[in-house]
């Protein structure tokens, strides 16, 4: 019987960037500054930031200490809670596992986008090729995207495979700081092209009245739930490689001011360049401008489109475009390694695996179903609403109360003070056992029922495209893959979880083998 040692970040620097790597990912490119502007431009951030409050922080908060106080991946920590909720720990892990197949496979196109305007990059410099026309072909090309995707999944999992402080650490503490450079970049060139005040105008103008609509509430919270990773998986996986004693509470605080600031920040590059392409078009609403605002399309149409009519002609076009869609990979690449880490953390503290090999292993399966997605890019949305929006509402609901109540929240609250920049009062115990889950019971059954699930909805795809409501093919408005991707998941949740832990499960450190 060998153990595995415990490993740990190797500063608080690292934690905190690999917390805001997961954090800041697609979500924060092309889905914020949308709903933003959907959802009543300035006077979203209102609910924005009542989300970010009354749940975003305070859930930020408990995971950190839950990973830290149990010092091991959810299954471990909701065992140790209480042995018959292991489940909820293993629904939590499969459910960011699947995320992974799919945000792979995003993070392939964008791979796929950055190579082919180095390669042609003599064309678009020269205006022989424009880059919108380069990157149509893309997506209907699934040989190229599967060569994107193994480039990532490559890059990925090497970042994994060497580790907590060799791996994941030092990649965050390039790829973060790079990511924020090149968006700075982004955003001046933004906000100085002609006609950007028109667009920022619209992303930011106030519309109060939007705010007595319930669906606008729902995108707040469920957004600030996406963005923050909140998900029982990674957060408290990375908070469990911080030693005992470590500060906590404003640790959580940065990572979520970092990530929201971001998502704001970056949306005046965004929507910069969308008021320069409404001034070039001549039209006075985005609206009419008729192409994606959100989501996929903005990111593989609208910018591209944009860039390549940028004031310099065709190569400073090809030099923002690569730019965008580096911001765009290393915003994701950060996301994927957290969703990989824990998985590999759940099977070690369970069955004792090696990093190495399962981290291997993790790889290959999430390539391997990730070709489904390669060839039928229309199965990401309707996996999506399982996994990357409804599964985290109900999980995180469950995490709190069981966090709440039995658990005892207080205790955890105790546990991390002595050693806090920032301390939890009482107002922690309240927001985590009332406010977090009856805000998510409230989503739920307003999105779900009332809403009929169109406004829970993340779209990774195309933003704007309410899911698979009264699609063809739908039962009762939901697709029916999205409800064999839940029952498959629950499946494999009780199968896993009913096979024998092959570990000790101690108080402290790393799972003995
Ligand atoms: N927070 C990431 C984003 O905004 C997505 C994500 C969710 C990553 C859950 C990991 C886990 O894109």
């Amino acid at each position: 019987m060998g153990e595995i040692a415990a490993e740990y970040w190797k500063r608080r620097k690292g934690f905190i960037l690999a917390a805001i790597g997961s954090a800041i990912g697609l979500g924060n490119i092309w889905r914020f500054s949308w709903l933003t502007y959907r959802n009543g431009g300035g006077a979203f951030l209102i609910p924005y930031f009542i989300a970010l409050l009354i749940v975003g922080v305070p859930l930020l908060i408990l995971e950190f200490l839950l990973g830290n106080y149990f010092a091991g991946s959810s299954p471990k920590v909701f065992r140790k809670i209480r042995d018959n909720l292991e489940i909820i720990g293993w629904i939590a892990i499969l459910d960011v596992f699947i995320i992974g197949t799919y945000y792979a496979v995003v993070l392939a196109w964008v791979f796929d986008y950055i190579w082919l305007s180095i390669i042609y990059a003599p064309q678009l410099a020269s205006g022989t090729l424009s880059a919108s026309r380069l990157f149509g072909n893309l997506v209907t090309n699934p040989w190229l995207v599967l060569l994107g995707l193994a480039v990532t999944w490559f890059i990925t999992w090497y970042t994994v495979f060497r580790g907590v402080s060799e791996g994941i650490e030092k990649a965050s503490l390039v790829a973060i700081p790079l990511l924020w450079i090149l968006s700075i970049i982004l955003v001046i060139r933004g906000v100085t092209l002609p006609g950007a005040d028109t667009g920022i105008n619209w992303y930011l103008s106030p519309d109060f009245s939007k705010l007595t609509s319930g669906s606008v509430w729902i995108d707040a919270f469920g957004q600030i739930l996406f963005t923050l990773s909140i998900m029982a998986a990674p957060l408290i996986v990375y908070a469990s490689y911080m030693p005992k004693k470590s500060e906590l509470p404003n640790s959580a605080w940065i990572t979520a001011f970092a990530n929201c600031g971001f998502s704001f920040f970056f949306g005046f590059a965004t929507w910069g360049i969308i008021g320069y392409l409404m001034s070039l078009k001549n039209v006075t609403s985005p609206a009419a401008l008729n192409i994606p605002l959100g989501g996929g399309g903005l990111a593989f149409i609208t910018i591209p489109t944009a860039m390549s009519q940028l004031p310099g002609g065709p190569s400073v076009a090809a030099v923002f475009g690569l730019i965008f869609f580096l911001v765009l990979w290393l915003a994701g690449y950060t996301s994927l390694i957290s969703i990989i880490e824990p998985v590999y953390a759940a099977l070690r503290d369970k069955f004792g695996v090696t990093r190495r090999q399962t981290v291997t292993a993790v790889t290959i399966i999430s390539f391997i179903i990730g070709l489904i997605f390669v060839f039928d890019p229309d199965m990401i949305d309707p996996v999506d609403f399982t996994v990357g929006s409804t599964n985290l509402v109900w999980i995180v609901m469950l995490e709190a109360a069981v966090a709440g109540f039995y658990l005892g929240v207080k205790k955890l609250r105790e546990y991390a003070n002595p050693y806090a920049e920032l301390k939890l009062g009482a107002w922690f115990d309240y927001l985590i056992k009332y406010a977090a889950p009856i805000s998510m019971a409230v989503i739920l059954f307003y999105g779900l029922w009332y809403a009929k699930a169109q406004v829970v909805v993340y779209s990774i795809v195309q933003a704007g495209k309410t899911v698979m409501i009264n699609a063809p093919g739908t039962v009762n408005g939901v697709h029916p893959v999205s409800l064999i991707v839940m029952v498959a998941l629950l499946i494999a949740a009780i199968l896993v979880t009913g096979f024998k832990w092959r570990t000790k499960i101690e108080e402290t450190g790393i799972a003995e083998v």
